[in-house]
């Protein structure tokens, strides 16, 4: 966590059972060398005590617009706070933060901030799969913010699902990926980021489909974009992303290999993030395949393999980045496919291991470059395997090749 140290951070903190999880981001901070300064909205206290909130961060609690010692807390606490993060945040401070609702210090704050923002959802399932809450979620990515979406878990009262706040760690680690030393060091490239599983049709209704999630692949495409670049992400799914990024929505490999091809040439750097399916039906039935007819016979034929054609037609000076998702001897057979495929990187993860992967929010990889450095990334969440992805891009066009 050294880019946290030195830096200020307001962590506000709304009424949820999870608030008192906000205690152990605030530590940890404060333990890395930042400097707290805590929020706590009124129903926050009805969870967690203030004493316990000061003693632990850099400065006493804030509660109100109108009892700090300085007449105008909020923009001084928004002015100077190099990240603001809520965790956990509630339906109605979310609301409140996207409609410019400045009800309380909290708010007042993140409205009187030009500093990165992080929010971190904690509610229960229903409220967290309301539309109003996930359009507020949405316009408030839209604008930059980064959501570090809750967990599936026990929640409050005994229920359990989707809606409990995601653990201090990956918190942590969506503050250090926001933070990273980097700044806007891809400022001037221009970026393509491909991400999801393709689906190739078999019918008018069924597909062969892949359990990627996309995630990895929009942690880079966000984490580019922050960092300065022009972002387009070739996307097979549908999630909210940053305003600012080029989404290009495909479906199947041939798609993603006409709009890839279309940007590649005059891009400095490809990333294929995504998992393109190796097989794809000769023909896909127009209509619907009916059981009546018996159990059809599909036959396959292999679809393009599109990080091999881009780096058989790789320009001079583009930076090609594959990834490798393997079961068994993953660096051997990674740095078989950044030879045969001409890349500059390849991203090797072990989909075996627990939490790596597919669907999961973590992954472990190793980096290979193509000079033979390799890197190590340990279990660690996607935006930080992001920042090592992109750091080593970064590095590689900046250290000359031998
Ligand atoms: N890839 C691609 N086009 C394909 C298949 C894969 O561009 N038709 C890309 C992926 O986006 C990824 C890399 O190639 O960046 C490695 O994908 P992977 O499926 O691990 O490798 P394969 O070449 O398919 O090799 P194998 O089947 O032997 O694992």
């Amino acid at each position: 966590m050294e880019s946290v140290r030195g830096r200020r951070i307001v962590v506000g903190i709304s009424g949820g059972i999870a608030a008192y999880k906000a205690i152990e981001v605030i530590r940890r901070l404060v333990d890395s060398g930042a400097h707290v300064a805590p929020i706590m909205t009124d129903d926050a206290h009805r969870f967690i005590g203030p004493v316990t909130v000061s003693a632990l961060s850099s400065e006493p609690v804030h509660t109100s617009l109108w009892d700090d010692a300085s007449p105008i807390p909020h923009t001084r606490l928004g002015q100077t706070a190099d990240l603001i993060v809520v965790a956990p945040a509630t339906a109605r401070v979310i609301a409140a933060y996207a409609m410019g609702f400045s009800q309380d210090l909290l708010v007042a704050t993140l409205i009187a901030t030009r500093a990165q923002v992080v929010i971190c959802p904690a509610m229960h399932t229903e409220m967290w799969e309301h539309p109003s809450v996930q359009d507020n979620l949405a316009l408030l990515r839209s604008r930059g913010v980064i959501v570090v979406d809750p967990q599936e878990g026990r929640l409050a009262g005994g229920d359990v699902g989707t809606g409990r706040l995601a653990d201090p760690e990956t918190i942590l680690s969506a503050i250090d990926s926001a933070l990273s030393g980097s700044g806007r060091d891809m400022e001037g490239l221009s970026v393509v980021v491909t991400a999801g599983g393709t689906r190739e049709p078999i019918d008018a209704v069924r597909v062969i489909a892949n359990r990627s999630s996309g995630k990895q692949g929009y942690a880079i495409a966000e984490q580019a974009h922050r960092r300065g670049a022009s972002v387009t992400l070739i996307s097979t799914v549908e999630r909210p992303v940053v305003s600012g990024i080029e989404v290009v929505p495909v479906e199947t490999a041939q798609q993603m290999l006409d709009a890839v091809s279309l940007l590649a040439p005059s891009s400095d750097v490809v990333v294929m993030t995504a998992a393109v399916a190796d097989f794809r039906p000769v023909h896909a039935a127009d209509g619907k395949i009916k059981k009546h007819n018996g159990i059809p016979e599909i036959t396959l034929e292999a679809t393009p393999d599109i990080l091999a054609s881009l780096g058989a037609a790789k320009p001079a000076g583009q930076t090609l980045v594959g990834f490798a998702a393997e079961t068994d001897d993953v660096v051997a057979n990674a740095q078989g496919k950044l030879q045969r495929k001409n890349l500059d990187m390849i991203v090797a993860n072990d989909v075996s291991a627990p939490g790596v992967g597919f669907g999961h929010d973590t992954n472990a990889v190793s980096i290979l470059l193509a000079d033979g450095q390799q890197i190590q990334v340990p279990l660690a969440t996607k935006h930080t395997i992001a920042t090592a992805v992109l750091d080593s891009v970064v590095k590689s066009r900046t250290t000359p090749r031998p």
